[in-house]
C-alpha cells in the first residue's frame, strides 16, 4: 500500500488471503482448509461443499449454479449469459505503486473467486469477524445462492501511461477509441483505469459483486463510473432464446457462440502471435452507453421499425425472407425492384459480408435509468463486445455511421479494455503483465 490510508475491508482481504497462502496455496483448496469449519470438503466439480456457521449459505450456494470455469480465458464472456449486470470502471488513485496494483488484482482474484462459488469475500465474511470490527463482507448476498455470477476483469488503454511502468507492455490497438459520427459522449460515463463486469443471474448478487470489490479496492482505486443492466440482448448458446432489446426487436440471433470455437479463435481470443504474450488467450471489451430515444421509435410505424433494422420484429428474420436463423441475402429485391434489406438497414452495415467477415461477440444488456429531465425514459442498450482486436469494433462502427437506427440513438459512454486470459491455479488476475 502506498501512505494512502488503508481500510479495514482492505486489509482485511490481504491478511485473510495471506493466512490462508500460509495454510496451503491461495486458491479453493486454500479457502476450503481456510474455513477450517467441520463438514467442508471439495466436491468432484471443485465447489465448496458443507454447512458453516460463518458466511454464505454454502449448501445451498454448492446446489445452485456455478458459472463452469472457462479454462483459458475469463468467465463471463462465453458464459451463458446471465440475466443481470454491474459494471464498474475504476481508476487507480494518486500516488498508488506497482505493488499496490498488483496487491489490489491479488485480493480482487482472490475475493471474485470466493464470490463466484457463492461465498462471501473471506473465510470471515459477512458475520464471522470480530463484532468490534466492520465485516469483511457487506452482507446482502447471504443466503442468495451463487447465481451464475462471472465477474471479468478489464484494463483501460491509461493503465499503460507512466504510472505503472507499464508503457512497454501496452497493446499496439489499446487506445481510447476514436471519436465516431455523432457521439455525444459524456466523460463520466467513459473510461477508465480498470473495469469490472459483474454477470448474474440474481440483480443483489451481481451488486453484491461490484459493492465489495470496490470496497476492498478502498485507498488504492475509485469508481469512475458504473452501470445497471437488467435483461440480457444477446445470447452466447444456441439453447438459449434470443431475447428482444428496447426496441422490441430480437437482439443476438447472429451472435458469436459458445461452441463455435472457430470463430472464436478467429474473431474473439488474442492469439499468442497476435501479443502481447500477457493477452495471450484474452480479448479486448468495448462498452458503449447507447441512449434509445425510446418514445421516438414508439411513435414509428412498424414496417419502418423492420426497415431500419432489415429484420421483421415478429419472428426476427431477415426481410430477404426465411426464418430467424436463414441467412440474410442482401442481394434480394422487394416487389418495387428495391433492395429487401434497405442499403441502411442496421443488419446489412454490420454484417460481416460487409465488414470483411469480421464478427464480435456481442453480450450486453437493456438499461433504464429513471427519467430524463424531459420526462423521458432514460433508457438503452449497454452495449458490450468482446473482439480479438479493438480494430474489429472500430470498422463495425464506422460502417454504422449511416445506420438508420442512429436517428434512434446516442451513444452517450464509451470505454475500450484489454481482458487478460484467466489467471493460473493460485495466481491472480493480469500476473502475467505484472510479472506477480
Ligand atoms: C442500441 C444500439 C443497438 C441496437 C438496438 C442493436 C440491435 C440489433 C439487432 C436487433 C440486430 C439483429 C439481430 C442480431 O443478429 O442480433 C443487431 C445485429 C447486429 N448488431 Fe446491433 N444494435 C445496436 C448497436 C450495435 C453496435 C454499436 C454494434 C457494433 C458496432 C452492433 C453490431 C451488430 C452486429 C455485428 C450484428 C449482427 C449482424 C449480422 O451478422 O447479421 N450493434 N443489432
Amino acid at each position: 500500500m502506498s501512505e494512502q490510508q488503508s481500510p479495514d475491508a482492505a486489509a482485511a482481504t490481504t491478511a485473510d488471503r495471506e493466512a490462508e497462502r500460509g495454510l496451503s496455496r491461495r486458491g479453493l483448496m486454500g479457502l476450503a482448509l481456510g474455513a477450517g469449519a467441520a463438514g467442508v470438503a471439495l466436491g468432484a466439480g471443485g465447489g465448496v461443499i458443507g454447512g458453516m456457521a460463518l458466511g454464505r449459505d454454502q449448501a445451498q450456494a454448492a446446489t445452485d449454479a456455478v458459472a463452469p470455469a472457462s479454462g483459458i480465458h475469463q468467465p463471463g464472456i462465453t458464459t451463458p449469459v446471465q440475466d443481470h449486470l454491474h459494471f464498474a470502471a475504476y481508476d487507480m488513485m494518486a500516488r498508488t505503486t506497482r505493488d499496490d496494483l498488483a496487491e489490489l488484482l491479488a485480493d480482487w482474484t482472490y475475493a471474485a473467486t470466493r464470490m463466484m462459488q457463492g461465498l462471501d469475500v473471506s473465510a470471515t465474511g459477512a458475520v464471522g469477524g470480530s463484532p468490534e470490527a466492520p465485516p469483511d463482507d457487506t452482507g446482502e448476498a447471504l443466503g442468495l445462492p451463487a447465481s451464475n455470477l462471472t465477474i471479468t476483469f478489464g484494463f483501460g488503454p491509461s493503465l499503460f501511461d507512466s504510472r505503472f511502468g507499464l508503457e512497454g507492455q501496452r497493446p499496439a490497438g489499446l487506445e481510447r477509441l476514436p471519436a465516431f459520427l455523432g457521439d455525444d459522449l459524456d466523460p463520466l460515463r467513459s473510461d477508465g483505469d480498470l473495469c469490472i463486469q459483474a454477470c448474474a443471474d440474481d440483480p443483489q448478487v451481481a451488486v453484491h459483486a461490484i459493492r465489495n470489490l470496490s470496497r476492498i479496492a478502498f485507498g488504492r482505486a475509485t469508481i469512475r463510473w458504473s452501470q445497471l443492466g437488467f435483461g440480457r440482448t444477446s445470447k452466447t448458446t444456441s439453447e438459449q432464446a434470443t431475447p428482444r432489446n428496447l426496441f422490441g426487436f430480437k437482439d443476438g440471433t447472429a451472435n458469436i457462440l459458445a461452441d463455435d470455437t472457430a470463430a472464436l479463435e478467429e474473431n474473439v481470443w488474442v492469439s499468442a502471435s497476435e501479443g502481447p504474450a500477457w493477452l495471450a488467450g484474452g480479448s479486448y471489451l468495448v462498452a458503449r452507453r447507447i441512449a434509445m430515444l425510446i418514445e421516438t421509435w414508439d411513435r414509428t410505424r412498424l414496417a419502418e421499425q423492420d426497415r431500419v433494422v432489415g429484420r421483421d420484429k415478429a419472428k426476427g428474420a431477415p426481410l430477404s425472407g426465411g426464418d430467424e436463423f436463414t441467412p440474410p441475402d442482401f442481394s434480394a429485391t422487394g416487389p418495387a425492384g428495391t433492395p429487401a434489406i434497405d442499403a441502411r438497414s442496421h443488419v446489412r452495415l454490420a454484417h460481416p459480408d460487409n465488414n470483411g467477415g469480421i464478427r464480435i461477440l456481442r453480450r450486453g444488456y437493456n438499461f433504464v435509468d429513471g427519467t430524463t429531465d424531459l420526462g423521458r425514459l432514460n433508457a438503452g442498450l449497454f452495449f458490450l463486445s468482446f473482439q480479438k482486436s479493438p480494430a474489429s469494433f472500430i470498422t463495425l462502427q464506422k460502417a454504422l455511421s449511416t445506420d438508420a437506427m442512429g436517428e434512434y440513438l446516442r451513444h452517450v459512454g464509451s470505454g475500450l479494455w484489454a481482458v487478460p486470459p484467466a489467471p493460473a491455479a493460485g495466481a491472480s488476475v493480469g500476473a502475467g503483465l505484472l510479472g506477480a
